[in-house]
């Protein structure tokens, strides 16, 4: 990895660059400062998942096989096949599942594997849509890649549009990195959308990263699956999914997630995990053997985050129309300067957000499509948000914000 490289990823960082944006700047109005910034579920984990771990206690001593248990990967394919409707016998625990410690470090190694699969072929891209989660751009960077940002504003229903990348390009793509619901923006995207770049994946031989760990928070009817497009086609080839509990069940702090699909990508990522990676501990791999297999404590979990998208609405709709994304937990608000509205909310309200235009890079006509907007997690009991939501309210009124002509934010 050379200098350039390395610099940029102290740079491009956002939450590097939100400390720096708001160093010296006071919490102000005499609240309680709350962080809305970080993408980090303020509720408890069910208590069967607590006694899970306690229960295999005896674990500990144990180093955990890099490919977990007979028992993880019997109720993660139990889940896709409640969730997706996946057929026991199209993803095999055997080789096309595994379970990582937390989606994060998997996403990064996948672009290790892929690029490192691709260069020899001239394929030296990672493509991602413009806003993205910061991980795919460093892991591209790290793996001697080049990360390549394709739109996904309102103007392509804020995914990246398959149809529009240039064919130049999909020849030197190594792997590509999709999410939905889409972080930040909240987008769903349907089975269709996963078919097309299925078919793109193939027809140019490169890797399709879905990173899907929003996939059960959502409003209306539950998104579609990567996994399910895959099934239609009859083959998982060149497709691996990314799924957590952070989001799902509460549990960042347990850092537990899988991969599942390509037998062959799923193996390249057990390799690594095996030589410099961490595999996940029994004990967490029991809780969370029984957090895939229910699904009451994601009933709850999702109505709360209901309740809070019906505050929002009401509190900011007034200011934005409508704001409640398809899926995931993030406001993503069109407010004209997300820096100066960021630093505005910190000073006068203790509130934080993140700037849109830190999880986005410059297009090429040098606009940063993610700079007018804020981001804002919301991840706190519903009771605790409504005055924080309303201060926010106050803060943007008094603001000149930019009130879009359309719609805050567009479902997929
Ligand atoms: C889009 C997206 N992908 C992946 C992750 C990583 O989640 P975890 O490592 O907790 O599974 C996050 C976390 O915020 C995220 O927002």
């Amino acid at each position: 990895m050379n200098q350039d490289r390395v610099e940029s990823l102290a740079q491009f960082h956002p939450f590097t660059r939100l400390n720096k944006l708001l160093e010296g700047v006071h919490p102000g109005g005499g609240n309680t400062p709350l962080l809305l910034s970080l993408g980090e579920p303020q509720f408890q984990p069910p208590v069967f998942a607590i006694e899970a771990i306690a229960n295999a206690k005896d674990a500990w001593s144990k180093y955990p096989p890099t490919i977990g248990t007979e028992a993880f990967r019997g109720a993660v394919q139990a889940w896709l096949g409640r969730r997706y409707g996946i057929e026991q016998g199209f993803v095999s625990t055997d080789g096309m599942i595994l379970p990582v410690s937390g989606t994060r470090e998997a996403l990064f190694h996948i672009a290790l594997s892929a690029v490192a699969q691709g260069l020899p072929k001239g394929k030296g891209k990672v493509l991602m849509g413009n806003p993205f989660y910061h991980t795919y751009a460093g892991a591209a960077v790290v793996a001697g890649g080049e990360p390549a940002f394709l739109p996904a504003g309102r103007e392509t229903g804020f995914l990246p549009d398959p149809q529009a990348v240039p064919a130049e390009l999909l020849r030197e793509t190594a792997m590509v990195y999709l999410c939905s619901p889409a972080n930040p923006q909240g987008a769903v995207a349907d089975k269709d959308f996963w078919r097309r770049w299925l078919v793109l994946a193939r027809r140019h031989d490169f890797i399709i990263a879905a990173d899907e760990c929003y996939a059960e928070i959502y409003t209306g009817a539950p998104p579609a699956g990567a996994i399910e497009a895959a099934q239609e086609s009859g083959s998982t080839d060149n497709l691996l999914i990314f799924h957590s509990l952070s989001k799902r069940s509460s549990a960042p702090g347990m850092r537990s997630g899988f991969i599942a699909g390509d037998r062959r990508q799923v193996g390249r990522i057990a390799q690594l995990i095996n030589y410099g990676g961490v595999a996940v501990p029994l004990p967490v791999l029991a809780a969370s053997t029984a957090l895939w297999s229910d699904e009451a404590h994601v009933v709850e979990n999702r109505a709360r985050y209901c309740q809070s998208f019906d505050l929002a609405e009401r509190i900011l709709s007034p200011i934005f129309g409508t704001v409640r994304p398809a899926g995931g937990f993030f406001l993503w608000l069109d407010v004209g300067d997300g820096e100066a509205a960021t630093t505005a909310l910190w000073r006068e309200a203790a509130i934080k957000v993140l700037p849109g235009g830190y999880m986005s890079r410059p297009d090429a006509a040098g606009r940063n499509p993610g700079a007018p907007y804020i981001r804002v997690a919301l991840v706190y009991e519903p009771a605790l948000l409504e005055g924080a939501l309303t201060r926010m309210a106050g803060v943007l009124r008094r603001l000149d914000v930019k009130r879009p002509a359309k719609p805050a934010l567009v479902g997929g």
